[in-house]
């Protein structure tokens, strides 16, 4: 069966290669398959206040980056969530309905109070509604998350079925994650330990230049090798191997891997090997992203048609909800 798929993009920082095996190639198999809604989540980002050319300049490099990896506005709906006045209206309704206990037991709105003690606003409290109404708007069935973004998903369903069972109505689908299993592939960092994120500071972003992956590539943490044959990787050791079979070919792996079992492996040599593979792979995209970033009227004209695709399920969500609320027509 089809599934009504809505996803929200965080509108700050560059795409790192972690993003791209992770979330990016599910939405390229999800468009595909499903009815899917893309959007920037830019009113999100104003929790954080960021300038006008900020909150501007990241939206748009945002839009351009994800085009360039491949998301295509004629298989999926992608837009601009400021773009569509049917998502703050139906978030006002919703916080009629959303209380101030549930809200501020949310884990993510604890810890960003406790990380911007100065900034604890209304719309950091009420950021899992806006989420709920970004959701809910198109009766979404699913929705491709991480496991951080689980308790907005739950309270999404909380507000569904409670605007349901207030209404008497069965209008709102309960939406669930979109479970993606095997298929994840997580793509470790280049410091050691733990994965590639964009605030850790070990990531390799689409929009490097060569240069700038060599570099980064041979600053990665190693060890100071193998002393007996199979001996078992250390965790920088075997994440570098895990980035190699993931960039290079099967018989690039295999050699340094029967290298490294019989101790008379180089990492220098590993790592040089490793940054052209990467760059073989992130060149196009980063061609893409350069090519995109000078076509402001294509740019333009994605988001419009992405606007009004999306207007078309938003819209007639807030009349019917409006209708069901009792906003009836005089
Ligand atoms: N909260 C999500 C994140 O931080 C972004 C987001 C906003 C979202 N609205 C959404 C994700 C709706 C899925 C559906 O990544």
């Amino acid at each position: 069966m089809s599934e009504i798929i809505v996803s929200g993009i965080r509108s700050t920082g560059n795409l790192h290669l972690g993003n791209y095996f992770g979330a990016i190639q599910n939405f390229l198999k999800l468009q595909e398959q499903h009815e899917c809604y893309f959007f920037i989540a830019d009113f999100h980002s104003l929790t954080t206040h960021p300038t006008p050319s900020d909150l501007y300049g990241n939206t748009r490099q945002v839009l351009i980056e994800y085009l360039a990896c491949g998301l295509d506005p004629e298989k999926c709906t992608l837009y601009r969530q400021s773009d569509i006045h049917e998502i703050p209206e139906l978030y006002l309704l919703l916080n009629m309905n959303a209380y101030l206990g549930e809200l501020e037991r949310c884990t993510t709105f604890k810890e960003k109070a406790r990380k911007q003690p100065n900034n604890i606003n209304a719309g950091l409290l009420t950021y899992p509604v806006l989420m709920a109404a970004d959701i809910i708007i198109h009766k979404a069935t699913k929705v491709p998350v991480g496991k951080d973004q689980e308790q907005h998903l739950e309270m999404t369903r909380n507000f569904a079925a409670r605007f349901n069972r207030m209404y008497g109505v069965n209008y709102f689908p309960e939406p669930v994650a979109y479970n993606f299993g095997e298929q994840l592939i997580k793509i470790p960092g280049l410091d050691g330990s733990g994965k590639m994120g964009k605030s850790e500071g070990n990531a390799i972003n689409l929009i490097d230049d060569p240069d700038t992956i060599r570099k980064k590539v041979m600053k990665a943490v190693t060890d100071t090798g193998p002393t007996e044959p199979n001996q078992p990787m250390t965790e920088p050791i075997a994440n570098l191997f895990t980035l190699m079979k993931i960039m290079s070919s099967p018989e690039t792996y295999q050699y340094f891997l029967d290298r490294y079992n019989d101790c008379s492996i180089r990492y220098g040599e590993m790592k040089k090997q490793l940054a052209e593979d990467i760059i073989v792979f992130t060149q196009p995209i980063r061609e893409k992203i350069l090519s995109l970033s000078s076509n402001q009227t294509y740019l333009k004209k994605v988001v419009q048609v992405g606007a009004e695709k999306a207007r078309v399920s938003a819209s007639k969500t807030l009349r019917e909800v409006r209708e069901i609320i009792g906003f009836k027509d005089f």
